[in-house]
């Protein structure tokens, strides 16, 4: 039987968010961000997907699964506790941006926010946990979206450098591992979460997008040199959303076109972020859709120079395309497009499981930019079911990751540096696309139901006992 291998300081972990684990959602200053105006359920995925989103509250429509999401604002003690038990030796989280400037826009940070993050990094160093941390998750502060328009304001570089340089500073001794934006490629198809605007009428869709992301590749150049100056030792990387794109046949019409949607999709926010330059073929497909980008005139230096040192990337699916599609083939396909691949199976909602498609995605982004990878995200969503006896008997889940960690295994002897994997959802929390507590990724269960009922206690599920034996064992007991 074939040991699968791993390096001596591999970057065990899980993953999270603030919006989907913290709460407290109004506590200690905290203004609202976007993930705040989110309701749960199906309108949620509507909302992310259909352009018209009013960014309001309805509390007589709606429930808000992130104002309280799993408590882990109160709970951190309890839920890094069993974090260390596994064993974790990274744990990945991001800062509510509204935690630390509630608005957006202030020029002083709360002392509170910072206070509680400061006690969370302490609390995860305690037990020699790396803290891995995303600087912008989904969660962008309201009042910059509804005063500015989101990152299609250029302003909003100004209030973005202010809050990272006050994270830097006041956390300089605590976090070493930084991102900049999660999964930002995901705006091309979700522009709602990550650019902080709603498109109105799909037409008018290219400008305004392409100029924020504009925006948002200066902050990220300013985040990264920013970083390496206040934090000499510090890691910083972009984060992106990656899924493979195959061809459905080898019709060179569909080659073509599985190639052009990964350039656009996997390749052009990493291209600009890791290689410091617009790709070329961006080139065309601006003037095709008459983007015309306002870039001033120390923009591209600064992309140059902001590059950065590794490349974070989320793993849930690949995506398998054809030129002309069937309205039938395109309803069967995953969240982010596609039809359905005959080789795979999906997992309860919809997204198909390819762990090769894993290998293949480590092996292409490492080709591409020989830069170190990080695994930042990876996981199965399901239901899970507390037997009689209370366990949790999650086999699907444990062989799901198994695959997955063969397959980075496979990366690595195939050449590639890969500097750890913090599986997604470590414990059970609000889903970031249909806001339910029932899709559930965690090796920790957490009693909380998609009516906002439940206890919120505390779980451990098989695959909890499974992951520690896996990290005891650096990957060699799989
Ligand atoms: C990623 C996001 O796209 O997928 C996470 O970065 C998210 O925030 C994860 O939770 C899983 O998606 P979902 O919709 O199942 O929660």
């Amino acid at each position: 039987m074939k040991t699968y291998q791993f390096p001596k300081d591999f970057l065990w972990g899980g993953a999270t968010a603030a919006n989907q684990i913290e709460g407290g959602f109004n506590e200690e200053n905290k203004g609202l961000n976007i993930a705040d105006v989110l309701p749960g359920g199906n309108e949620r995925y509507k909302i992310l997907m259909n352009p018209g989103f009013d960014f309001e509250i309805h509390r007589d429509q709606y429930y808000y699964p992130n104002h309280e999401a799993i408590d882990f604002y109160r709970r951190y003690k309890e839920d890094i506790a069993l974090f260390a038990e596994m064993g974790f030796k990274a744990f990945r989280m991001s800062i509510a941006w509204t935690r630390i400037f509630p608005n957006g826009d202030e020029l002083e940070a709360n002392e509170e926010g910072l206070a509680f993050y400061d006690r969370v990094f302490d609390e995860l160093h305690k037990y020699g946990i790396e803290p891995v941390v995303t600087i912008s998750h989904y969660e962008m502060p309201l009042h910059l979206v509804k005063e500015y328009g989101g990152w299609r304001n250029r302003q909003v570089i100004t209030f973005f450098e202010r809050y990272v340089k006050a994270i830097f500073n006041r956390y300089k001794n605590k976090v070493k591992f930084w991102m900049t934006f999660n999964e930002i490629n995901s705006s091309l198809v979700m522009p709602i979460q990550g650019l902080g605007f709603s498109i109105q009428k799909e037409e008018d869709k290219y400008q305004p997008t392409f100029q924020a992301y504009h925006h948002q590749f200066v902050a990220s150049s300013i985040a990264v040199k920013a970083c390496h100056e206040i934090i000499p030792n510090s890691k910083i990387g972009c984060m992106i959303l990656f899924a493979p794109v195959y061809a459905f046949d080898s019709n060179p019409e569909n080659v073509m076109y599985a190639l052009q949607e990964e350039q656009l999709f996997n390749y052009y926010c990493a291209d600009v972020q890791v290689r410091g330059e617009y790709p070329a073929f961006m080139k065309r497909y601006f003037k095709e859709h008459n983007i015309e980008l306002e870039i001033q005139d120390d923009d591209l230096e600064l992309i140059k120079e902001g590059t950065v040192d590794y490349i974070g990337f989320s793993y849930y699916m690949s995506r398998t395309e054809k030129k002309v599609k069937t309205d039938e083939e395109e309803a069967q396909g995953n969240i982010i497009g596609g039809i359905r691949n005959p080789f795979l199976k999906a997992s309860d909602w919809g997204w198909e499981i390819d762990p090769v498609g894993l290998r293949i995605s480590l092996n292409k982004l490492y080709d591409r930019y020989q830069k170190p990878l990080f695994v930042v995200e990876n996981g199965l969503g399901a239901y899970d079911k507390i037997e009689e006896d209370g366990t949790i008997n999650d086999n699907y889940r444990i062989d799901y990751l198994r695959e997955h960690i063969k397959a980075m295994s496979e990366a690595i002897e195939d050449g590639v540096e890969l500097i750890g994997y913090t599986s997604w959802g470590c414990i059970d929390m609000v889903s970031m696309s249909t806001g339910e507590f029932s899709k559930r990724y965690g090796f920790i269960y957490v009693d909380k139901h998609d009516n906002g009922s439940g206890t919120l206690e505390r779980k451990k599920k098989k695959s909890f006992f499974w992951y520690k034996d896996v990290i005891a064992t650096n990957g060699e007991r799989l």
